[in-house]
């Protein structure tokens, strides 16, 4: 308690140091820390801890999902004054599942989110250069804007290892945007009374053009948004150009270990009225269930559903996107054959060892075969997806990450777990545990120049620095262009196994691994 208190009052000391005296001043929009949006004033600050970066956290682009919004499409946040931008904002309701014990609850803490939940919780945070170093560069900035993972059950921005503040201060060249999404049955309630079931989704489609009408006032470029996310967040951006072919806003996709897989099939929609009869809403019929359940505090619902599957209760309870064939397709394929596609570039690809993070923590782990077929969950919905997308003719950008950092995956059979390539991109490596070699290094500088290239211009694909062995320098001047995926001998950028840095194979032995 005492140690919690003491870092409590530091993060306090720390604001009123050097956040504060800039709000106490008469603060002109010319310091960029005051911006106007359509959600009113966005009041920012500047943390000492990166001194060119100004952060607006917890930025509302919807109105709190609460009440009769609960469950509802999301509405676009009126103006109601100055909003101080100066904390993270609480996560979406998240699922507790006590029971289980992974490499994340037993080893890797900072790829969980800390802090609250609530469901007032449609917020962005927004990390962007210093006004008078974007000024200097005399041009707006490529904007990432990234979609936390969480199985889409659980997950947002409090979460250390992905805190882009570093990343910004050190490039002074881009913005990134970290955005909440409704999850698990706040997000993807599938009950019969909706016209709407995937409203999550479509939260973070708001934020998209949230962003796309307020960040010329953050000196980004609307029309360089690259959406980017990882694992949930990755099956949302491969599901994204199908949803919105003719507007899809942004100009580049990334899909960091995921793809359009995770969909429930709840076709009876039992789930839901299971979960109201567990609540006291039994027996009603559809519109009466729906706004009895809304009258339910959240965390009673989502106390009912987590003891509910952590008991292991039988049939099975879950809430994830569903088949409604306007943003979640019955047949990707023959969306891509009718040319219900947007034509946006992506970035696409998986870990070596993406089970590890699925599978149950033991010291020892599971062996060899357990991890590999844990690993198929993600790798097969991405070569599923990266192939789709050949097909189809829409340029794409594949690659398998195989970094094995002692500081990253401190026990053997860690490797190139779930999520362990996002602290190399978002360059947060080196501060939660033992210090970064400096290969660990260049791979992390390798990443960064290739996202942000992309993001840079997608049409041109990612491109930079030298292929070669260990010649990591990213300064290096040489010119590495990466091809695009053509299931072709070599077109799958290999990251980061054993000394080398980047190479590129075939990526058949995953697909082959895949179609059996
Ligand atoms: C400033 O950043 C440090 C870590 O980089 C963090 O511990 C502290 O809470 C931050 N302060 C504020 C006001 O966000
Ligand atoms: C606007 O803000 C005021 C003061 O914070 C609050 O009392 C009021 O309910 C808000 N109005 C709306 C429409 O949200
Ligand atoms: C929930 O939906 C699944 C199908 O995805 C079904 O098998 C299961 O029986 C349903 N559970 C309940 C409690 O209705
Ligand atoms: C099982 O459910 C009961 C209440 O229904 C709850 O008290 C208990 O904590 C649950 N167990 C687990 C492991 O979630
Ligand atoms: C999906 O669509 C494709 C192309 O129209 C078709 O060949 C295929 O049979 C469909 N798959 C299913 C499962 O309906
Ligand atoms: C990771 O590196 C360690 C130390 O070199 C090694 O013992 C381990 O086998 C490697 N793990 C994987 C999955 O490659
Ligand atoms: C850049 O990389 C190439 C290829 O590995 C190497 O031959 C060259 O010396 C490097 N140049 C610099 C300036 O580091």
């Amino acid at each position: 308690m005492r140690s919690f208190n003491i870092a409590f009052l530091a993060a306090i000391l720390s604001l009123e140091a050097h956040a504060v005296p800039h709000s106490n001043r008469k603060v002109s929009v010319g310091t960029g820390l005051l911006v106007e949006t359509t959600s009113g004033n966005i009041q920012g600050f500047i943390n000492h801890t990166a001194p060119d970066v100004r952060q607006f956290l917890g930025v509302p682009f919807a109105e709190p999902p609460v009440g009769q919004l609960r469950f509802a499409k999301p509405q676009a946040k009126q103006p109601n004054g100055t909003v101080k931008a100066l904390t993270l904002p609480n996560s979406c309701m998240q699922q507790f599942d006590s029971s289980s014990s992974t490499i994340y609850t037993e080893y890797e803490t900072g790829f969980l989110v800390s802090g609250g939940n609530s469901e007032d919780c449609l917020y962005l945070s927004i990390w962007a250069p210093k006004v008078e170093n974007i000024q200097s560069q005399q041009r707006p900035l490529p904007v990432l804007l990234y979609i936390p993972g969480g199985g889409f059950t659980s997950g947002g921005q409090a979460s250390l290892y992905k805190i882009p503040d570093k990343w910004v201060q050190r490039t002074q060249s881009h913005i990134v945007v970290i955005m909440n999404y409704r999850v698990n049955l706040f997000g993807f309630p599938n009950a019969k009374g909706l016209e709407d079931q995937n409203v999550g989704l479509l939260d973070q489609r708001l934020a998209v053009e949230w962003v796309r009408d307020n960040i010329g006032n953050f000196g980004g470029d609307t029309k360089r948004i690259t959406l980017w996310g990882q694992s949930a967040g990755a099956g949302s951006v491969s599901v994204y150009p199908y949803g919105y072919p003719e507007d899809p806003i942004v100009a580049g996709l990334i899909a960091d270990s995921g793809g359009p897989g995770i969909v429930n099939y709840d076709l009876a929609q039992t789930n839901f009225t299971t979960l109201a009869g567990l609540v006291g809403c039994d027996g009603l019929g559809s519109e009466e269930e729906l706004s009895c359940v809304r009258k339910v505090p959240a965390q009673t619902l989502e106390n009912a559903l987590s003891y509910y599957s952590g008991n292991g209760t039988s049939p099975s309870m879950a809430f994830k996107p569903v088949v409604d064939n306007k943003v979640v397709f019955s047949n990707w394929t023959e969306r891509l054959t009718n040319g219900k596609v947007a034509k946006t570039p992506m970035i696409i690809g998986s870990n070596t060892n993406e089970g590890a993070g699925f599978v149950s923590f033991t010291p020892e782990g599971p062996g060899d075969e357990a991890l590999a077929a844990a690993t198929k969950i993600i790798s097969c919905p991405v070569a599923a997806e990266a192939q789709n997308r050949y097909i189809g003719d829409l340029p794409t950008y594949r690659y398998q990450y195989a970094g094995n950092f002692s500081n990253i995956s401190p026990l053997p059979w860690f490797g190139a777990y779930h999520s362990s390539e996002l602290p190399l991109l978002f360059g947060t490596h080196s501060e939660y545990r033992s210090q970064s070699t400096s290969f660990e290094w260049d791979v992390s500088y390798a990443m960064e120049a290739l996202w942000l290239s992309f993001a840079e211009d997608p049409t041109r694909g990612p491109a930079r620095l030298a292929l070669g062995n260990t010649a990591a320098n990213p300064n290096n001047a040489s010119y590495f262009a990466w091809p695009k995926f053509q299931q072709g001998a070599s077109d799958m950028l290999l990251i980061a196994e054993g000394e080398k840095l980047m190479q590129l194979v075939s990526s058949e032995s995953i697909d082959t691994s895949c179609s059996v």
